[in-house]
């Protein structure tokens, strides 16, 4: 990224955010100070062990979990609750099972003033054709696969139009090969739309395929433990894995992540 860049407020702010759970069997500090700053059309992947926080960070970006201490700030302006400047795409699909594709991308839709139900639809439809699923919009979750409804649940996020997008393993329970082509869907997208992506995933070869920079956190209590640039020009598309510069960016990442991994073993 340009140095000019790096001047403008960035996209998002995390600022020394803290997260602990009460639950029954005492407190859990999920968060233990995460500083990131993330810049318009970064694309940023997140990697860690199971349980180091990822998601508890993102949905505190969303709105949706309030930190315990520290702020995190879109365009300057303080989280305070969920906003349509954001979408988020779920760990677990998170479709209404009583509505038709089509009505679930309408969904988020509502929350939009001013659009007439014409335009919703409009919209709703472009997106569903964008992942591929324009045959099925009037089908209910149950009758697609797995690949195909997080296919709606991106659509329903992408409908909103959000400049943000907040992705939690969304192809984590997908088959290898519906993964490889959602990805290669999503990095197109991203390159048309140049929105900013906030995606997590336990895979680092994704997380590399996919990112400009990939955050690695550490063992729980989370933290940021390192921010590496991935120097590899876009666009990037499946042959981008065959690269020396790839495999190189892979087995240090890799290695830097099982470090933490190891550390939950213990
Ligand atoms: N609502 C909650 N109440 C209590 N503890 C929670 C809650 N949500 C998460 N935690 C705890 O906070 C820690 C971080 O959870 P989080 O879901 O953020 O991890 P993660 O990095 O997304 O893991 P995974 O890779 O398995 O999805 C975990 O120890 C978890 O048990
Ligand atoms: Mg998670």
């Amino acid at each position: 990224m340009a140095g000019e860049e790096r001047n403008l407020i960035p996209k998002v702010q995390i600022k020394d955010v803290k997260k602990i759970y009460e639950g029954r069997n005492g407190q859990t500090i999920a968060l233990n100070g995460a500083n990131l700053d993330i810049y318009d059309n970064e694309f940023i992947c997140v990697v860690g062990p199971s349980g180091c926080g990822k998601s508890t960070l993102l949905n505190i970006i969303a709105g949706l979990h309030e930190a315990t201490s520290g702020e995190v700030l879109v365009d300057g302006v303080k989280v305070e609750g969920t906003g349509v400047d954001r979408g988020v795409v779920f760990q677990q699909y998170a479709l209404f099972p009583w509505l038709t594709v089509k009505k679930n991308v309408m969904f988020g839709l509502n929350l939009k003033k001013g659009m007439t139900d014409a335009e919703r639809e409009e919209t709703a439809l472009k997106y569903i054709k964008m992942v591929g699923l324009e045959k099925f919009v009037n089908s209910y979750p149950k009758e697609l696969s797995g690949g195909m409804k997080q296919r709606v649940a991106i659509a329903r996020a992408y409908a909103v139009n959000p400049s943000l997008l907040l992705m939690d393993e969304p192809f984590g329970a997908l088959d290898a090969q519906t993964r490889t082509q959602l990805q290669t869907e999503l990095l197109k997208t991203w390159e048309e739309e140049k929105k900013t992506c906030f995606f997590i995933t336990h895979d680092v070869e994704e997380a590399i395929l996919l990112a400009s920079r990939v955050v690695v956190m550490s063992a729980r209590p989370g933290r940021i433990k390192e921010v590496i640039d991935i120097d590899i020009p876009y666009p990037r598309n499946q042959e981008t894995k065959m690269l020396p510069r790839f495999t190189e960016l892979k087995n240090y990442i890799w290695q830097n992540v099982y470090k933490e991994y190891l550390e939950v073993q213990k």
